[in-house]
């Protein structure tokens, strides 16, 4: 491939604003650290409604609804997905929870909105998402990268060929973690792949397609979870991504996508908001795209916009991260939970 002459700025990223799609009804299933961001990210920046929350006790739903100034608060997560004011659900709920979550939403006739991984492996992501395109309802994977602003950018950079022939993505995300958290805990499929590695095997199999070859090496903690993994995956053409993911240390969270015409960084996190950088080959040149948005996880309400979207144009998925992508990355994610021998307890 010729290599794309650098133009005089990257692309502007193309995302719904928050006026430009219709307000949905969310009931939120689960309290915990991540529907507490994603509620205040909607309510800071959307005009999109969040009318109820579920939980497992009425105390934990009660005391989330009054921080939230939430309407309606529920014990049950079947009491949330029979409120008929509700049409959307955002299911919260730890990783082995997301298909009993998922599918209980789904049978009652909800759009669902569905924390990352989708399911624990590629079996139940296909299960998830048959059933939504069964009952008519829309599905996503909530991997709120993909609807960042600064990843529209990135996908403009790749449709636009400016990187030539890529042929090596590089990526990582290592996190501490104090203890208790879920992701130490092997009942609630912790580890770092579910958490942590889904987001760079989810950003490999985005820029260069399905893995043909998987090849993983990791360890497991004391409490019997994934510590750490490095993958290497082998994609079309040979192409390359080299990929590590770890809840042991803090590493930078950075991103490379490195072509032949050109090489594309995300200064950590990667997976964040921030900024985009492409430097010639040669290196004499950079073009730089700089993150207007606060970094952090204000940002999660681009992924509920995107939901949103789609809601009102009557689709069943989203283009931007259709069934189809979050099955391709879970078969390359289970190969690799296969060769560090990790198992997930059954959720069924
Ligand atoms: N997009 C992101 O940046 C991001 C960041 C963090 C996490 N996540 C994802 O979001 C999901 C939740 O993560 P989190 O960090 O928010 O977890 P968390 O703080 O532990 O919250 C999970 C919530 O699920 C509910 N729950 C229902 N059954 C449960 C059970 N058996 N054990 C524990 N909790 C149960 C609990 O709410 P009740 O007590 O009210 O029932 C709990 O507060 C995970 O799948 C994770 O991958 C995404």
């Amino acid at each position: 491939m010729s290599p794309h002459p650098l133009p005089g700025a990257l692309p502007a990223p193309r995302r719904p604003t928050a006026d430009s799609v219709p307000s949905l009804r969310w009931g939120v299933l689960g309290t915990g650290w991540i529907a507490s961001r994603f509620v205040a990210s909607l309510q800071s920046s959307t005009t999109q409604r969040v009318v109820a929350v579920g939980s497992r006790t009425q105390a934990s739903a009660d005391a989330f609804a009054t921080a939230h100034s939430i309407e309606r608060a529920v014990r049950r997560a079947t009491a949330l997905v029979a409120d008929p004011g509700v049409d959307t659900v955002y299911v919260a709920t730890p990783h082995h929870l997301h298909r009993e979550s998922a599918l209980l939403a789904i049978e009652a006739g909800k759009h669902v909105l569905v924390e990352k991984p989708l399911g624990l492996n590629a079996i139940e992501a296909q299960e998830i998402s048959d059933a939504a395109a069964a009952a008519g309802v829309f599905c996503m994977e909530a991997m709120w990268s993909l609807f960042l602003p600064r990843f529209d950018v990135v996908r403009q950079v790749l449709d636009l060929g400016m990187l030539g022939d890529v042929r090596t993505v590089l990526a990582d995300h290592g996190e501490h973690f104090d203890a208790p958290h879920r992701i130490l805990d092997p009942a609630m499929a912790g580890g770092s792949l579910l958490d942590l590695g889904t987001y760079v095997t989810t950003f490999a199999t985005w820029v260069l397609g399905p893995a043909s070859r998987v090849q993983a090496s990791g360890s497991m903690t004391p409490r019997g979870v994934n510590g750490q993994a490095a993958m290497v995956l082998t994609h079309a053409g040979e192409a390359t991504s080299v990929l590590h993911s770890t809840l042991l240390t803090r590493t930078p969270t950075a991103a490379t996508i490195a072509g032949t015409a050109a090489t594309l960084t995300l200064p950590g996190p990667f997976f964040q908001p921030g900024d985009v950088a492409v430097t010639s080959a040669d290196g004499s040149r950079t073009l730089t795209w700089t993150e207007p948005e606060p970094i952090g996880h204000g940002a999660l309400f681009h992924s509920a916009l995107e939901a949103a979207r789609c809601i009102g144009e009557g689709l069943l998925e989203s283009p931007l991260h259709p069934a189809r992508a979050v099955v391709r990355n879970m078969t390359a994610l289970d190969e690799v939970t296969r060769q560090v021998g990790v198992t997930y307890a059954p959720t069924r």
